[in-house]
């Protein structure tokens, strides 16, 4: 089921362009990155997700209710933080979470506490906040972002200053939330090996276009799709120069010889190998990561911070 549907979103700030007609869905069960480098429009169009920018242009819809005309039916189906969670440093996160819930109907102390054992933080949840980590401080966050028990969970950064082990923590929590309580979860960050590890799908965003969506764990690779593949023969130079034969993108490297190579084609070219009694060690197809995608995607386009 579709949470959220962003279509043709336009934001100019002081005559500034600033988002250029981005379009995307989030649907339940499922983590979707929106990644970018600084200054590309993430926070921006958070905000206005969570309502709390105007829209110029296009339209914002939170399990079909549009953000702008049926403001409040959208706004109880998303809990979401913005940058860092605003706490009350000198409250206990109890306190913190009783005062959020009294800003909303029918949430009673069953909901509170179920939301703290859900972030895992039962055991210090009636200590000042003041003397919590970052990565406690962003558990209170998520859990008063869920109090309300909204469908769509929308993060800006949440992994900012968390270690490595915090950063496990999150995405177990955003992994349960979004498979065992079919919360959709819309989360930014620059960081591409985090979104690659926690997100079913993601959008990349530069200078307010959406220039990229990417699907993470394909199983099923399309046989047009070109790929990088590594040779390791007994004859390396015999086998470059047979693939130099065919005119394509290939090199001496690391011990084999690399190729830049259709999917499709490389069983003919094993078999052509053995014909021409070159023994084969191995053939490594190497993986794409979304780095190596980001910055094809994002070259070209200005990425330097206006
Ligand atoms: N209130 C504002 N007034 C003027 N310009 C703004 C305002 N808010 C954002 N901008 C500009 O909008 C652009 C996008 O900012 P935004 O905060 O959405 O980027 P971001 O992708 O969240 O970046 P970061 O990764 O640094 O958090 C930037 O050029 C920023 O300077
Ligand atoms: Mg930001």
């Amino acid at each position: 089921m579709e949470l959220l549907r962003i279509e043709g979103l336009k934001k100019k700030i002081k005559k500034k362009k600033i988002l250029n007609g981005i379009s995307l869905t989030v649907n339940s069960g499922e983590i979707v990155g929106f990644l970018g480098p600084n200054g590309a429009g993430k926070t921006t169009t958070i905000k206005m997700i969570l309502g709390l920018f105007s829209i110029d242009a296009g339209h914002i819809s939170i399990c079909g209710h549009d953000v702008v005309s049926d403001f409040e039916k959208a706004m109880e189906q998303v809990g979401g933080i913005v940058e860092n969670p605003d706490l009350y440093k000198r409250l206990t996160g109890r306190e913190n979470l009783e005062y959020f819930s009294s800003l909303y109907p029918h949430i009673d102390t069953t909901s509170i506490d179920e939301v703290v054992k859900l972030v895992k933080m039962s055991g210090r949840i009636d200590d000042k906040v003041k003397t919590y980590s970052l990565g406690m401080c962003q558990r209170v966050g998520i859990a008063q972002a869920l109090l309300h028990n909204p469908r769509l969970l929308v993060l800006d950064e949440p992994t900012n200053g968390l270690d490595p082990i915090g950063i496990k923590e999150l995405r177990d929590l955003l992994r349960y939330l979004a498979k065992e309580a079919g919360v959709g979860v819309f989360i930014s960050s620059h960081l591409l090996s985090e979104m690659e590890l926690m997100c079913d799908r993601i959008y990349i965003i530069d200078n307010g276009a959406m220039i990229g969506e990417k699907a993470m764990h394909q199983q099923n690779l399309i046989e047009d799709d070109v790929f990088s593949y590594s040779f390791l023969t007994a004859d390396n130079n015999k086998t470059l120069a047979y693939f130099q034969e065919m005119q394509t993108n290939c090199a001496l490297e690391n011990g084999g010889v690399s190729l830049v190579m259709k999917r499709s084609e490389i069983p003919a070219i094993i078999k052509a190998l053995i014909e021409k009694d070159i023994n084969i060690y191995a053939v490594n197809q190497k993986q794409r990561t979304l780095e190596q995608d980001f910055i094809s995607m994002t070259t070209g386009s200005k990425t330097q911070i206006q």
